[in-house]
Parts: structure tokens; sequence; C-alpha cells
């Protein structure tokens, strides 16, 4: 079911709870659209990768993922750019960021659990963008919850509009296959022991069609019939607008380890998935279709290869065509900056990118100069908005083994704030640094990176402080006289944009109360 003249890139990432099968699920993904050949390529990747840097040990010791990358592969003239995001929790702030450089997302849930804590904070930075999102239920090969519960809870707990667009017949033991509603197809599991899908699908002419019968068995039959008859009825029908407007998801059964759902979703995401859409900026929007080249760093991964300190920023492409060797200017600095080794970002290997155009990925490899949030363009002014920082959940003072590295403590420090991984604050009165990070993980990782990267030795104490806000007035007066009165609660980031730290909840509460003409952001725009 293809679309005449449907434009060819879809540019999207995968929001999920941990477990609910993300990786099974992009590894498939791949497998189908050709980029792999073999199952367990994804994996078998993010070994060697992690074997390559000395503080991804962390992640092996924790079995999570802490780093993102991208993954590209092809299928009827279509670019599907997979953008990979960290699913544990504490590392959420890079998952946001990267959520900024995508145009629609999936979102994966175990049929056995339904909508858990990360993904409905994921499904809520979509919501704030509108990114409009496709659900995959996936584990219907394992018991889960009935497919109406499921359905149910999504639109209550998401407040969406559900659409379904596939129905598993039965699930866990009595599961015998999906039936695609909208092309009326049903899918079904190989008869050897892996139960695996195998390519036997069989059109047939509706829910009534006799045929059925004689495909799965007779309580299977009825019931699907039952079922998917009610739940046409009970849903919404599939409107494309709604969904692409973020109101409505489409909503499709599978099991991303026995390879069900898995074609229809690609074909959801190449019918039904937008392509790149304007991008905010200031002082104007950006159209993908506009002639110059204009794209936003979203992600800086440091030291992917130790032994050349290299640096990696990924930029989106928002509009024209970049090819190899253009100078592009750092809007901000005004630097001209020359690519001439772009990295484009395949399943297996890193390629020499000639050229990409919008909604694709780059990597430039750099010393530093490029951070996140900064927009590259041919020349134009043009900021695009909306990559924000958060609020860091935990503060801490840093403590130095030996107090003559200072120097490398602060340039590690301010390295690593560029990258985006955590924020570092200089309080007004004192001089010891304070970092904020969004989880306790963050801790263990920057520990570990400045021993092994910089050669620090370095610990935490604990600060008197537990939340931090960055703070805005109309009045500068206001603003000044605030700082004056809190000053030994105040600092200021690495761009000096004032900062007020608070004990506690209640404090910060109390002080927002008392101060109504300031406004305390938990998040601020990268610049
Ligand atoms: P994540 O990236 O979202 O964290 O999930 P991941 O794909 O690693 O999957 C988590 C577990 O769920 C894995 O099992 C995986 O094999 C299993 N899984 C994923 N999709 C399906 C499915 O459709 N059906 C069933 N039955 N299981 C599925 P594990 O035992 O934790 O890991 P592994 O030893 O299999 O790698």
């Amino acid at each position: 079911m293809s679309k005449p003249n449907r434009p060819d890139r879809r540019t999207f990432a995968i929001i999920s709870h941990p477990d609910a099968g993300k990786t099974t699920l992009t590894e498939k993904l791949l497998y189908f659209g050709g980029a792999i050949h073999l199952a367990g390529e994804v994996k078998a990747r993010g070994q060697t990768r992690r074997a390559r840097s000395d503080w991804m040990k962390i992640e092996q010791q924790r079995g999570i993922s802490v780093t993102s990358s991208v993954m590209t592969f092809e299928r009827d003239g279509i670019t599907f750019n997979l953008l990979d995001t960290p699913g544990h929790e504490d590392f959420s702030e890079d998952t946001y960021r990267t959520l900024t450089a995508v145009d629609s997302a999936v979102m994966v849930i175990d049929a056995a659990k339904g909508i858990e804590p990360q993904t409905r904070k994921l499904f809520e930075v979509c919501r704030l963008r509108s990114v409009p999102i496709i659900t995959f239920v996936n584990k219907v090969d394992r018991e889960g919850r009935p497919a109406f519960e499921l359905l149910d809870e999504i639109a209550d707990a998401l407040a969406l509009d559900v659409a379904p667009m596939s129905w598993p017949v039965g699930m866990g033991g009595t599961f015998e296959g999906i039936y695609d509603l909208a092309r009326d197809r049903l899918y079904r599991p190989a008869s050897d022991a892996t139960g695996a899908y195998e390519g036997d699908s069989v059109a047939v002419a509706g829910l009534g069609d006799s045929q059925l019968d004689g495909m799965v068995s007779a309580e299977g039959v009825a019931l699907l019939r039952e079922e998917a008859e009610l739940a046409q009825v009970g849903y919404a029908p599939f409107d494309e607008a709604a969904y692409l407007h973020g109101d409505l998801t489409p909503v499709y059964f599978g099991s991303a380890l026995k390879d069900f759902g898995v074609e229809q979703l690609i074909d959801a995401l190449a019918d039904f998935a937008p392509s790149p859409r304007p991008q905010p900026g200031e002082p104007r929007d950006v159209d993908p279709g506009e002639p110059n080249v204009a794209g936003f760093v979203f992600k800086v991964q440091a030291n992917m290869n130790p032994q050349h300190r290299d640096r990696v920023a990924f930029m989106r492409l928002c509009s024209g065509r970049f090819r190899r060797g253009m100078k592009l200017a750092q809007v901000g600095t005004g630097k001209q900056i020359a690519i001439h080794s772009p990295i484009l970002f395949f399943a297996q290997n890193r390629e020499l990118a000639e050229e990409a155009f919008p909604g694709d990925i780059i990597g430039i490899p750099n010393h530093g100069t490029l951070r996140v949030g900064d927009t590259l363009t041919e020349g134009e002014m043009i900021r695009f908005t909306g990559l924000p920082n958060f609020a860091p959940e935990i503060l801490r003072r840093v403590k130095l083994a030996d107090p003559t590295k200072t120097k490398q403590l602060r340039n590690a420090l301010n390295d690593m704030a560029e990258e985006g991984i955590m924020q570092v604050f200089h309080p007004q009165i004192g001089s010891q640094l304070v970092i904020g990070v969004v989880g306790q993980l963050q801790l263990d990782v920057l520990i570990s990176r400045l021993q092994a990267e910089y050669k620090v030795e370095a610990g935490f104490e604990p600060s008197p402080y537990d939340t931090a806000r960055w703070i805005t007035a109309d009045d500068e007066k206001a603003l000044d006289e605030f700082m004056g009165l809190h000053r030994s609660a105040m600092a200021h980031d690495r761009d000096e944009a004032p900062v007020f730290m608070a004990k506690d909840a209640w404090e910060l509460n109390y002080i927002q109360g008392k101060f109504p003409g300031l406004r305390f952001s938990a998040t601020k725009d990268r610049r």
C-alpha cells in the first residue's frame, strides 16, 4: 500500500520502559529493513563498542545502555533514520534531547505490563512537541493483559484516542497469530517449535470470510471475530490528521522476538509517519524545503575512541542539501566550520557521508567546538529552539583527591557539561564547583570518566542544596535585588545565567511564592 509521491525520509525514535523490547524491536526493524543480516547483531555491535571505551564498563556492569546512536535503513525507496535513545531513567535528559531531533516516535508497550513510568514520561515529552506516535504492543506471544484493557489504559493514561490496526488471535499459550484489520490479512506462526512468523500470511475477504475457519482453532476464530468487531465499533477509526497532530495513536499488536507485526510497523511508518517537519527557530521557523543548509546539534559524544580523544557532534539536518566539505557557520560565535569528514551512521559501520538531506543525522568529528544546542547554517543567524536543559535533581560538590589538579578538573567538568550529560554551577560564594545531574548513575559515570579519560581522582560531597532553578525577570532591578538577598544560594551556569539553589522543594515553593515577579524555570533553552 504505497502512496504516490511520498517524501523519502522518516526520522524517528523508539520510546519505552526498560525491558519492553526496544532493543529486540530495533534489531528486527534493521533486519527487515535489510541493514543487518543476522539476528543478534545490534547487541554484538554494542558489545564491541563497549569494549572500546573504559567508562562504558559501567554499562556492562549494570547491563544498561548509556550511549545513544543512529541507525539507518532503506526500504521501498524510503530512508528510515532510527535514533536510539538510552532507556535507563537516569539518562532521560539525553533521551529527551534525542526526541527533539525526530519527527515521530514508536511507543513500545509490554503486553503484560501496559503503560509504565518511563513510557509515560517520554510520552509527555513527545506530547509537548506534538510528535505523532505509533504504538506497538509487544510480547503477545506471552501471557499478557487483554487487548481491550491495554487499549483502554493507553487511552486513559495518556489522554489519547486509540485506533487498533491489528488484533491478536489469543495471547501466550493460546496465541495463534495476528489479524491485520486494515488489510484483512492473517499472520500465523510457523508450525515448528520456534513459533516465529515466517511469512505465512493469508489475505481474506474480511472477518466473516469462511477461509478463516480452517486457519486457526474454532475458539480462536470465534474470539477473533467477536473481539475485532467490538474493537472496530468501540474505538476511533484511524484518522491520519489526528495522528499527525498527536491526538490519536494507531495501535499494532506483535512480538518483536517472534517477528510478528514488525513489517506492518515499517509499513505504517512509511505510509503514515511524517517526513521532516518544519523546525521551530528564532527569529523564524525553518522549512525542510528551503535550499540553504541549517541544522542543530542535539548530542555530543566525547572520547568515542579514547586514543584520539575525538568528539562527535550529532547534527540533525533541518533544511538544504548538505555536501561533504561544506563550510557552515556556528550561530552565536560566527565561527566557520569546514566539515570534511562527516559521518552518516549505518547499522554496523560509520561511513563517510558525501551528502545528506533534511531529516538525516550527520556525525561531525570536532575538538570541542560544537555544543549541544548549537545551530549551524550557511550564514543566516537563525537559532533552533526547544532543546532544553533540565533542572538537576541531585546536586553535589566535587572533592579532589589531589588539590593541584584543580585546572584539569575544571576542564574535564566543562567538557562533560558541553556534552550535556550534567551541569556545572559556579556558586557566588566559595570556589567549590557544584555539579547537577538528573540521576545517581550519572555520578558514577562522572567519577569513572574523570579517572579514565582525565586522570583526575575525585569524589562527591553532599551539597546543602537539593534542587536548582534558572531565574529570570522582566525587571532587572528585581532580579538584582533577589540575587543580593540570596547570595549564598546563588550560582551561575556556564552561560553566566543566574541559578537559584534551594534546600528542598518546600523552600523552593516558599521563595517562589514570595517573589511572584521572578520566573523560576526547571528548564532552560540552550543557546
Ligand atoms: P529493552 O531494550 O526495551 O530493555 O528490551 P529488550 O529488547 O532487551 O528485551 C527485554 C527482554 O524481553 C529480553 O529477554 C527479550 O528477549 C524479551 N523480549 C523482547 N521482545 C519480546 C517478545 O516479543 N516476546 C517475548 N516473549 N520476549 C520478548 P531477556 O531474557 O531479558 O534477554 P535475552 O537474554 O533474551 O537477551
